[in-house]
């Protein structure tokens, strides 16, 4: 089921300081929005929170998923209701392969194991999606984004350089099928090859799940292959204007120094 996202006048604090200023967001099946905006200003921050970091509290406002609210719910929870992200930084796991995590992470997702248990349902009754079947949606997965098949026997993330964990992450989203992904720079580090066979994994996956994005870049290289509908300006903890791709040029070509100005932030 397609899935809106709402972010309503959002607040929140880390380690006791506010860094999210009252965001405002809404991010509908199928649309394309691209969060630009300068270092520190708060992005990471905006898209930890909505996966629910336990370091950043939320002092204000609210986080819904087709009116629902999230924002009592743990990590894994929201995962389940169809969000994901693609972390700027993602973490490496020594001791657990990319496959295992995939096939765990996958598995969760579908409802097998403890929650096929608490339903009755006997098909799903085994903790993981039956191996043969799972290695081949894998294989064809990782041979669309350009991967090596070593990976999937390799620890998580670990000596992946930039860009296999760039990619790895979109692995990760293509097995989980979320209904909004959160790609929290997925561009940086990618080289140019990459870079379209990453967003072209996105866009066809945009395109089958009606999948609503939020793309947090630095770069307008991202959106020549990524097309938002929507580029807003993230500045200071919070979106300061809103437009169409047209923006994204702008920022390209000016930076943020008349976003002071004009906006008054
Ligand atoms: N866990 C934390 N502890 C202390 N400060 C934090 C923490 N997380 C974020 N901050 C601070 O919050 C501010 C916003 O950080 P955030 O990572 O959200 O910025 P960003 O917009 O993603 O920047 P970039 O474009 O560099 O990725 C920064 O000043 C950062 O130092
Ligand atoms: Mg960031």
């Amino acid at each position: 089921m397609a899935q809106t996202l709402e972010i309503r006048d959002l607040r929140v604090r880390v380690e006791g300081k506010e860094i999210l200023k009252g965001v405002t967001l809404t991010v509908r099946p199928g649309e394309t929005h691209a969060l630009m905006g300068p270092n520190g200003s708060g992005k990471s921050t905006l898209s930890y929170t909505l996966m629910g970091h336990p370091k950043y509290e939320v002092v204000d406002g609210d986080i819904l998923l087709n009116g629902e609210s999230l924002l009592e719910l743990s990590p894994d929870e929201r995962a389940r209701r169809g969000l994901f992200l693609a972390m700027q930084y993602p973490v490496s796991v020594p001791g657990v392969t990319l496959y295992t995590f995939l096939r765990t992470a996958a598995s969760a997702m579908r409802g097998y194991g403890e929650t096929a248990r608490r339903n009755g349902d006997q098909r799903l009754h085994a903790h993981l999606i039956p191996a043969r079947e799972f290695r081949q949606e894998v294989n064809a997965e990782i041979s669309k984004l350009k991967m090596d098949q070593t990976f999937l026997n390799r620890y998580l993330n670990e000596g992946f350089s930039g860009g296999e964990k760039k990619r790895a992450e979109i692995l990760q989203m293509a097995l989980l099928k979320p209904r909004i992904a959160i790609l929290d720079e997925t561009d940086s580090g990618l080289d140019i090859d990459a870079l379209r066979i990453v967003s072209e994994g996105v866009n066809h996956l945009q395109t089958e799940l009606g999948m609503g994005l939020l793309v947090i870049t630095h770069y307008q290289r991202l959106l020549n292959y990524i097309h938002p509908e929507h580029v807003h300006i993230f500045y200071n903890g919070r979106v300061v204007h809103s437009a169409g791709p047209e923006l994204g040029e702008k920022l390209e070509a000016q930076g943020y120094d008349w976003v002071q100005a004009e906006f008054g932030v």
